[in-house]
């Protein structure tokens, strides 16, 4: 862990143990299997979040979508260290966050996989200069604001610049399977 965000974490640091498990201060603490499974029983909306990458477009999908703020209008997403989109959210410095619909499942799985990414950006239309999921039930444009590190995935805060919504059902994750309101 890079030595400016370990000192920033302070007595929070918490370190991996070979088989999932973490402790703090030499205490164990729940194992990764543990913690995912009983986070599996939050149900979430899907989103996409997109940014231009050179003449494409570059998105991931996220659960972690949340809104922070009304004044301002803020809100945040949670994403792994290692990811190729946190760098480039900060890089171009603007992003779109799109709520999946319903049946976009397949949208999903496709910006979830760098294999399908590719394809996946052909789902998507130019909104407020940026790559927005066409048939998503909302949408937000968002200047990057912050990246906040904890523990191995990082907090992006986006200023909301536009946001639109439309009548339809969101989809949604639950139990590790993605479910309808219905
Ligand atoms: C339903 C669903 C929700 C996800 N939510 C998140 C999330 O909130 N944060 C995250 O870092 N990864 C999340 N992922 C995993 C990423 O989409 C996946 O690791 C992606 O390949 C990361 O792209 P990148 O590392 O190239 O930026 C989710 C995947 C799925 C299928």
């Amino acid at each position: 862990m890079n030595t400016v965000i370990e000192a920033a974490l302070g007595q929070h640091y918490t370190s991996l143990t070979a088989d999932g498990s973490s402790t703090q201060g030499g205490t164990e603490l729940v194992t990764e299997h543990t913690f995912r499974a009983a986070m599996a029983a939050l149900p979430t909306g899907v989103s996409v979040i997109t940014t231009p990458d050179g003449d494409g477009v570059w998105g991931m999908t996220v659960g972690s979508l949340t809104s922070l703020s009304l004044r301002p209008p803020l809100l945040l997403v949670c994403l792994h260290r290692g990811s190729t989109t946190l760098e480039l959210l900060a890089h171009q410095g603007r992003f779109a966050v799109s709520v999946l619909a319903e049946d976009q499942h397949e949208i999903a799985n496709a910006f979830a996989r760098p294999r399908t990414r590719g394809t996946a950006a052909s789902s998507c239309t130019t909104a407020d200069g940026l790559p927005v999921v066409a048939g998503a039930v909302a949408w937000f444009t968002c200047r990057h604001q912050h990246t906040y590190a904890s523990g191995d995935h990082a907090i992006v805060i986006g200023a909301v610049e536009h946001a639109e919504h439309r009548p339809g059902e969101p989809l949604l994750r639950h139990a590790s399977r993605y479910r309808r309101l219905h």
